[in-house]
């Protein structure tokens, strides 16, 4: 069975609840496919208004991070059960910024990945390599080590439903994107790495995307790769532009 494209927008911290309304407004009749699930990841304060304003529409609406306890003296912290009473499907998990600017760690993540699946919410968990590392020549082993520790204990079955968006430092918010032989390399190598802790099938199943400054030119061919599922964007998904990255074709 051919894998379904994903296509996700990580507004990160941008737009407000107005212009998260606004925005989704202009993007609505610009996204609509049946051939690729569509996911707006936004900030917290604008899933609810973003839920609303997506009713009816193809559109799923993602967190950007969430908290592994139920409840509790978390003090800013969303709790899955918030999200899922909210209508989000989707939250993206150990995005670089996060493991950067907000120390998460891959314990923490395994937590999280554990705890989303628990709610029925689907991961999007992220890995990549920083520049340093790829000029060292340990991309590869970096991430089979992210993927390894996010995912211990995790069963098959979950791998199977879940998203893993490959997206190497150097090419976020840069406009530099990984080569297409360089995404597809990796994202085999994530595949490779699934098969090899699980079974081909779950390794066939599991959907991955490529994410680092993609954009309505470079979509296409990077979407075409045999191992690239789709992927995760950034700065274009606040814009019209988005619309045409989802209608890649
Ligand atoms: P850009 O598309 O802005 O490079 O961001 C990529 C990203 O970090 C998506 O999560």
């Amino acid at each position: 069975m051919a894998r379904k494209k994903i296509v996700a927008g990580n507004w990160k911290m941008n737009m407000t609840p107005a212009k998260a309304v606004e925005l989704i407004a202009t993007l609505r009749p610009l996204v609509d496919s049946n051939d690729v699930d569509v996911v707006l990841c936004v900030p917290a304060i604008d899933i609810v208004p973003a839920i609303t304003a997506t009713r009816g529409t193809n559109i799923a609406i993602g967190a950007e991070n969430m908290h592994y306890e139920e409840s509790g003296a978390y003090t800013g912290e969303i709790a899955p059960n918030m999200l899922v009473e909210a209508g989000v499907k989707y939250v993206i998990l150990g995005h670089s910024e996060r493991r950067e600017y907000f120390h998460e760690t891959d314990e923490e993540l395994n937590k999280k990945v554990k705890k989303a699946f628990e709610h029925g919410l689907t991961p999007i968990l992220c890995c990549g390599e920083t520049l340093e590392q790829r000029e060292m020549g340990i991309t590869i082993d970096w991430i089979r080590m992210q993927i390894k520790s996010d995912l211990a204990g995790v069963p098959a079955s979950d791998v199977a439903k879940m998203v893993i968006a490959y997206e190497p430092i150097w090419a976020i918010g840069t406009g530099k994107t990984a080569t297409t032989g360089q995404a597809q390399q990796v994202c085999k190598a994530i595949r490779d790495c699934i098969a090899e802790i699980y079974d081909e099938e779950t390794a066939e199943n599991v959907r991955i995307q490529y994410g680092g400054s993609v954009n309505a030119g470079n979509a296409k061919e990077l979407f075409a790769q045999p191992d690239i599922d789709g992927g995760l964007v950034g700065g274009a998904s606040l814009k019209p532009e988005f619309g045409k990255i989802v209608n890649y074709k």
